[in-house]
């Protein structure tokens, strides 16, 4: 290595010339849609107990739901153990998950974690001059801790979105994936149906009164509405999460799992008080929160009406898929989200309100449905029609028993083929997504 210029011994040359640039070409710029640098960011908590209670830099990165602290070192004062240990009590106080150490030499990331602090990755940097490799380096620690965020919407009601959510989310978890799906409606179908919301005590109750107080018992219970409103200071999203009962369907060799962020009557507009900007509050949360590195995907159910919360649904999401009948009002219905998913792209310079394609839902083989399904495909160029499934009164049947598809039709043989098109649905959205990520990397 050729000797380095005394300027590198100067922290503030180092943040310019180095850091800086590193962030920029990883593609996290100052002040955008989608990322924020907070130079100097204050760690208050430290204030009284240490010297040094500001870090060089926090970055948000919020099309990944990702923050990060960052301090910068010299060539005169590199990285030793006293600097990282100084990174291990900013990130203990500020509650965020993430941080980098850099200095002319080497970058190294770590995680802070149930009161552990560990290395994750690191880079010698073998030309300071040269910034390309450093930022590759970020860019690919940030594409590996990447959760995928997507949301089931249409303005209509009745279409099949819940039935949706609740298949992929269980297809995605037998792939191997660790699944969060966030039920936004206040009919809570996919909490019920995921096994979090006392289904079974619901169907056992003997009386209208029983009902009403298994329903009371969710007043006492932290869940959606609960997550929103956080104090996102101080709060571990653990409290808001359960176990999907679907995860017993799953066999040992099956390394996913489903998760649930669960809703039930209390999820309305006005248990959001008067919050200020009450429709970005899940989008908050789960840059608040620090999950992005528990999950794989999160899957959103949305209820079919316009309210902030469903807005804080289509904001948050990096992706949406759009479930239609093929028949004339639901055809209409998906104008809708399409105005709503646009808006979202256009806030965040396109990293969101990706529509990942239509899903012809309760298909059947009617004139009509052929008709309408190339009025769509011709109406809405642009977007891709997805793969079908078809009308079958065994998806229903499934629901009732409050099983995945594929599981239904594995116990009682009946049901197969909307099984298979529930797979195959699924893997077509990951094979959809990973193309869009692909192109956009290039
Ligand atoms: N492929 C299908 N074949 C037959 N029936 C179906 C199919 N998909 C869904 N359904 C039925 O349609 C009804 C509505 O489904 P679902 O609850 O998933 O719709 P939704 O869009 O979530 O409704 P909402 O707008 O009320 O939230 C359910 O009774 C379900 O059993
Ligand atoms: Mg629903």
């Amino acid at each position: 290595m050729s000797k380095l210029s005394s300027d590198w011994n100067n922290e503030a040359y180092v943040s310019l010339h180095l850091v800086q640039e590193m962030l920029r070409v990883a593609g996290l710029s100052p002040r955008s849609g989608y990322s924020h640098w907070i130079p100097e960011f204050r760690i208050e908590s430290l204030r009284r107990v240490a010297k040094k209670w500001r870090v060089d830099f926090c970055i948000e990165d919020l099309s990944r739901h990702i923050n990060f602290l960052v301090e910068v070192k010299s060539a005169a004062n590199p990285i030793d153990d006293a600097a990282r240990f100084q990174l291990r009590k900013y990130l203990e106080h500020s509650n965020k998950r993430f941080g980098l150490l850099i200095d002319p030499f080497t970058a190294e990331m770590y995680e802070y974690t149930n009161y552990s602090f560990n290395k994750l990755a690191e880079h010698r940097v073998e030309d300071v001059s040269k910034v390309k490799p450093v930022a590759n380096f970020l860019w690919n620690f940030l594409e590996s801790i990447k959760m995928r965020t997507i949301s089931i919407h249409t303005s209509k009601g009745g279409v099949g979105k819940t039935t949706l959510v609740i298949n992929i989310a269980y297809e995605l978890a037998r792939m191997g994936n660790r699944v969060l799906v966030i039920d936004l409606d206040e009919q809570a179908n996919a909490s019920l149906l995921l096994g979090v919301n006392k289904a079974e005590e619901i169907d056992n109750a003997s009386s209208l009164e029983e009902i009403e107080q298994i329903l009371d018992s969710f007043a006492g219970r932290k869940e959606l509405v609960d997550f929103l409103k956080a104090d996102k200071h101080q709060f571990r999203y653990q409290d808001y999460i359960y176990h999907s009962k679907f995860n017993n369907f799953m066999t040992l060799y099956d390394k996913g799992h489903i998760d649930v962020l669960p809703s039930s009557y209390r999820t309305k507009d006005t248990g959001l008080g008067d919050k200020p900007f009450r429709d970005r509050l899940l989008n908050q949360g789960l840059q608040s929160s620090n999950m992005a590195k528990d999950y794989d995907y999160i899957i959103i159910d949305t209820p079919p009406s316009y309210t902030d919360i469903t807005w804080n649904g289509v904001s948050a999401a990096q992706y949406m898929i759009i479930p239609s009948q093929m028949e004339y009002l639901s055809a209409y219905g998906i104008n809708n989200p399409i105005k709503q998913v646009k808006e979202v792209e256009q806030n965040t310079d396109g990293k969101r309100g990706k529509i990942i394609g239509i899903v012809p839902m309760m298909a059947n083989n009617t004139n009509l449905y052929k008709t309408i399904k190339q009025l769509i495909q011709i109406r809405f160029k642009h977007i891709p029609i997805l793969q079908e499934i078809k009308d079958s009164t065994y998806v229903g049947e499934s629901l009732k028993c409050r099983n995945p598809m594929t599981e239904y039709a594995q116990r009682t043989g009946k049901g197969q083929d909307i099984a298979y098109q529930f797979q195959a649905l699924t893997q077509q959205i990951i094979e959809n997504i990973n193309t869009i990520e692909k192109t956009e990397s290039n």
